[in-house]
């Protein structure tokens, strides 16, 4: 399997399904022998951004962190996969700009639906009150406008997801699948 650097940017709310696509995703690269690496917002979190918080400059400072390394993964010919929650257009978009090669996956799910799944139990804190600036709650989300792939994680299995990055990573040429993607897949 042959595969071009590129920064394959998750996006989406809180509980919305990002890391569980992008560890698919990355599952199935790294079986095919593809160099990957992702940054995912919990473990960005834990050292590269400890200590910063999620005011709108702090989420910023973040994202851009997590947008330079990419970029500098992505240009040396690996598939960095990223999944932060990444709530404003802006930002996103600056990141598109400065990297090369960037592909943006929109992690799509009704507020509603991440809320009733509450993994971590965020949403029952912030709804309580004791989470301020909650993003989806109190804190916005901007969708993005012309992400190359959008999944919708309430009405599509992981499965399909994960395979629809994989064929716009296809059909765009950063993979080159060997055969029929889902006979591979
Ligand atoms: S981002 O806005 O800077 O992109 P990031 O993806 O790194 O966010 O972190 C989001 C994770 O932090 C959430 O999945 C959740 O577990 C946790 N979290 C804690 N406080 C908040 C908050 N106020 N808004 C959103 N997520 C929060």
């Amino acid at each position: 399997m042959n595969s071009k650097g590129v920064t394959l940017w998750f996006t989406g709310l809180s509980g919305s399904g990002k890391t569980t696509i992008a560890k698919e995703v990355e599952r199935k690269l790294k079986a095919w022998g593809c160099k990957v690496e992702r940054l995912d917002g919990d473990i960005v979190r834990t050292n590269l951004s400890k200590g910063l918080g999620f005011s709108k400059e702090d989420r910023d400072t973040n994202i851009r962190r997590i947008g330079f390394v990419a970029k500098l993964l992505s240009r040396n010919g690996v598939v960095a996969i990223t999944a932060a929650i990444s709530p404003y257009r802006a930002i996103r978009d600056e990141i598109r700009q400065m990297t090369e090669n960037f592909v943006e996956v929109y992690v799509k799910a009704p507020l509603e639906v991440c809320e009733s799944r509450d993994v971590k139990g965020l949403y029952a804190r912030a709804r309580a009150g004791e989470i301020k600036n909650f993003t989806g709650i109190d804190d916005p989300y901007e969708e993005p406008l012309n992400a190359e792939v959008v999944c919708d994680t309430n009405t599509e299995s992981i499965e399909e997801s994960a395979d629809k990055v994989l064929e716009v990573l296809a059909s765009l040429g950063y993979i080159q699948v060997q055969e029929v993607p889902n006979h591979t897949i």
